[in-house]
């Protein structure tokens, strides 16, 4: 049986690898990709979806969520990474859609439309999740499970020395969501750190005789020039994909209960995910923590995945 799935957005090079699996992933029936503004204006995050699929030309389209502005203006964007259209300056061609639907609606249909049955992977700010809250308090019942690619534990933020991007950039729609009683699985930068794709995974990548091939040709190799020019890296991470891994191949990572808030106010921390990691705790447990990953294992299933969506494309 398939699971279903929404994609919460901000595409991004990573998102845009983490779709690129889901969509043609046999154990997965994505029924929506909701756009959100982050690495990316709201707009341009939604356009990239459009764009990412009609590239792809998955044989089944999930439906569509524009993302709109959040309530405070984003602090920042990682167009210095991605590239001023989010996907290596590539300006794919996009059509635009006549009905227009807000993530948030496009969340909430779908999982009042399957209650306990859909699992989010939310791969960038969590504005939608939190609307989506708003919007209905009952929702965290029945939303299946929750995977946020996000936070840091004990690795340094890579925004902020506090805080990573994605929480950084609406600290108080993630702290609605961490607030909230949804099952929650939270992959931190420490994990998708230890996942480094270094320049051999180029190679391993499928060819340019497949759509999924060709995309992938056109935006990775961006990814590893900035990584390299504005981080001194040899390699790249590709967060998102790591979460996707973690929602399909829960066996891969070690989890750990913890109690998790999000850090609205410091001067030095606004972002930052704070855990009670006191001996003894007084908040208590809301979120499974992914501790540890097998670093090669999730690697050879994001190379599985581009792999099936070549043969599919
Ligand atoms: C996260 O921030 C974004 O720039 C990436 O797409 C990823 O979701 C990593 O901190
Ligand atoms: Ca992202």
């Amino acid at each position: 049986m398939t699971r279903k799935v929404i994609i919460d957005c901000d595409p991004g090079i990573d998102d845009a690898v983490a779709l690129c699996m889901a969509l043609f992933d046999p154990r997965l029936e994505v029924v929506a990709i909701t756009a959100v503004g982050g690495n990316v204006s709201p707009d341009q995050a939604t356009r990239n979806v459009q764009a990412i699929l009609d590239q792809l030309d998955p044989p089944r389209r999930p439906r569509i969520g524009c993302a709109s502005e959040p309530a405070n203006s984003l602090p920042v964007d990682a167009k210095h990474i991605f590239g001023n259209d989010g996907l290596g300056n590539n300006d794919f061609p996009f059509v635009e859609h006549h009905q227009r639907h807000a993530a948030e609606k496009v969340i909430y249909d779908e999982v009042h439309a399957a209650p306990n049955q859909v699992t989010i992977v939310a791969c960038g700010p969590l504005t939608n999740i939190a609307r989506a809250l708003l919007r209905d308090p009952e929702l965290a019942a029945i939303i299946g499970q929750l995977v946020i690619m996000g936070g840091t534990v004990s690795a340094p933020g890579n925004v902020t020395p506090a805080a990573e991007f994605n929480i950084y950039s609406d600290p108080e729609s993630a702290r609605i969501v961490f607030r909230s009683a949804m099952t929650k699985t939270l992959v931190p930068l420490d994990v998708t750190t230890q996942v480094a794709q270094t320049y051999d995974f180029l190679d391993q990548i499928p060819d340019e005789t497949s759509r999924a091939g060709r995309f992938l040709a056109k935006t990775l190799p961006y990814l590893y020039r900035t990584h390299r020019q504005h981080l001194g890296e040899e390699g790249i991470h590709l967060h998102d994909a790591v979460a996707l891994v973690a929602a399909t191949d829960r066996d891969l990572f070690e989890l750990r209960q913890m109690a998790c808030d999000v850090e609205v106010a410091g001067e030095l921390t606004r972002g930052a995910t704070v855990f009670d990691r006191r001996r003894l705790p007084q908040w208590r447990p809301n979120t499974e923590v992914a501790i540890s990953a097998d670093s090669t294992a999730v690697t050879d299933c994001i190379l599985r995945g581009l792999a099936e969506a070549a043969r599919a494309t």
